[in-house]
């Protein structure tokens, strides 16, 4: 039985929409609350069984690496401090991990940074992660994921219903239900930001995928696609040539952090959800005299 072992984190997009907060950090530096984008997500990868994790970077990036990265001034600082519990925090970052960095020099679309990682990745599938989408779950996403993969061992796409015209940001799925509870889907085809009609249904993809490495081959057959950019989505619709595939409608509540008024909302949900933070919040919130 195939095991999944690696997690990709494309992280070389420009995050122009954040500027200028992004113009000398990382937009998956910015922090929900106290943590940054891209730690959730590698947690996620974490609880779901990968504990090796490949960056794809680009320039300016370097914030990343530092971040799970031992930071041997802070931490001298903290202990001489007797900051014990900050401590912990900051070095259950670097520890947690064992991370490979690849660096994608030109920005040519999501198929060509998932191509970049083909060195790293080897002969053996692996997930996806796209850091933006920061699922709020019970059990982590990319582990409902891995039982669905363990079961059919072939690639997994995590999908989600998006009514009306919104469904063009996706990538969309033309799909079969393959379960009775409604979550699974067999994939039969695909298209990358369609126009709503001509969305082949309301199952929008969602980023988090569990890979099989033939994709790699067919990543390198594929041209331009939407926006000019060599699309994910492209590769898999010429996949689905080869071997099965399937969709999965996650259980959990999805935040597009790559979006202001979504980065805004996730921070107010986290900040709700925290010990420490939740009372004061509400509190903040109900006070806020909104018309
Ligand atoms: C990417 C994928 C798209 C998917 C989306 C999910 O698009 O290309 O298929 O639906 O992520 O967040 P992006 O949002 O990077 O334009």
């Amino acid at each position: 039985m195939m095991k999944v072992c690696k997690a990709v984190f494309p992280a070389a997009g420009l995050g122009t929409r954040f500027l200028p907060a992004t113009k000398a950090q990382p937009k998956e530096m910015l922090p929900l609350v106290d943590k940054p984008i891209i730690q959730y997500g590698v947690e996620e990868a974490l609880a779901a069984g990968c504990n090796q994790i490949i960056m794809v970077t680009g320039r300016g990036k370097t914030a990343i690496e530092d971040h799970f990265d031992h930071s041997f001034e802070l931490e001298r600082i903290l202990e001489e401090k007797g900051k014990k519990d900050l401590l912990k925090v900051v070095r259950q970052i670097s520890d947690m991990i064992h991370v490979a960095y690849v660096r994608q020099k030109e920005a040519l679309g999501l198929g060509h940074a998932v191509l970049t990682a083909r060195e790293l990745v080897g002969d053996a599938p692996f997930a996806v992660l796209l850091a933006d989408d920061v699922i709020d779950a019970e059990e982590p996403v990319l582990k409902q994921m891995m039982r669905v993969f363990e079961e059919k061992q072939c690639s997994v796409i995590a999908t989600q219903i998006v009514e009306g015209p919104a469904i063009s940001a996706y990538g969309v799925i033309d799909a079969k239900a393959a379960s009775s509870n409604g979550r699974l889907y067999q994939v039969y085809n695909m298209v990358e930001k369609p126009a709503l009609k001509d969305a082949p249904s309301n199952l929008a993809i969602i980023g988090r995928y569990i890979l099989t490495p033939t994709v790699f081959d067919v990543l390198t057959q594929i041209q331009a696609g939407a926006g000019g950019e060599l699309q994910l989505t492209d590769a898999l619709k010429l996949l689905l040539k080869q071997e099965k595939m399937y969709a999965y409608v996650y259980e959990g509540k999805r935040h597009d952090t790559g979006d202001k008024l979504g980065f805004l909302k996730a921070t107010i949900e986290f900040a709700l959800k925290r010990d420490d933070l939740g009372g004061p919040m509400r509190e903040y919130l109900r006070g806020l005299k909104l018309n």
